[in-house]
């Protein structure tokens, strides 16, 4: 890989059918950066769930909004961005799924599982409107492939 970073971009129509589109170009692409499965495996729930967010509680299911992904692999990490054209939220003031009164609920859980599974989440609001969940995973973090790789 060079140090350039490549990109990879999509534009999807609000429509929860494209979670599975979303699914596929995750899978190829974090396969091709060399992450091991179960970082794999990460990725894809984590843009699962960010996906169905932005379609969701983003966009409100309105078919005229869109979805942009974008991939950009770098040497040492994948950054991934998914923006919706809503309104955005705060998620530090998201309820805690942990605390005892939420643990039956059975929403609340993605973003939750998205910090757990990746080494970065932040939530931007972009100027002129919309916003911007931006997810990164390092590739030596720890069980990736290529980190088993370097090991003696
Ligand atoms: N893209 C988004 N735009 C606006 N609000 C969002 C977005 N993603 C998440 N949220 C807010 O954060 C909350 C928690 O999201 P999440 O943990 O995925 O749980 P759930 O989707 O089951 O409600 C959502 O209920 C919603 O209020
Ligand atoms: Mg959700």
């Amino acid at each position: 890989m060079t140090a350039e970073a490549s990109v990879i971009e999509v534009e999807l129509e609000s429509d929860l059918k494209n979670v599975e589109v979303a699914e596929e170009i995750t899978r190829r692409v974090s396969g091709t950066v060399g992450f091991s499965e179960d970082d794999q495996h990460k990725i894809d729930m984590a843009v699962h769930e960010s996906v169905i967010n932005a379609i969701w509680h983003g966009n409100k299911n309105d078919p005229g909004k869109h979805v942009w992904l974008r991939f950009q692999m770098f040497s040492d990490r994948l950054e991934i961005r998914i923006r919706d054209q809503g309104n955005g939220y705060d998620p530090s003031k998201l309820p805690d799924p942990l605390a005892e009164e939420n643990l039956l609920n059975v929403s609340g859980r993605g973003i939750f599982l998205l910090r757990t599974f990746m080494d970065e989440f932040r939530v931007e609001g972009i100027a002129g409107g919309g916003t911007e969940v931006i997810l990164v995973k390092r590739i030596n973090s720890n069980n990736s492939a290529q980190s088993r790789r370097n090991e003696p």
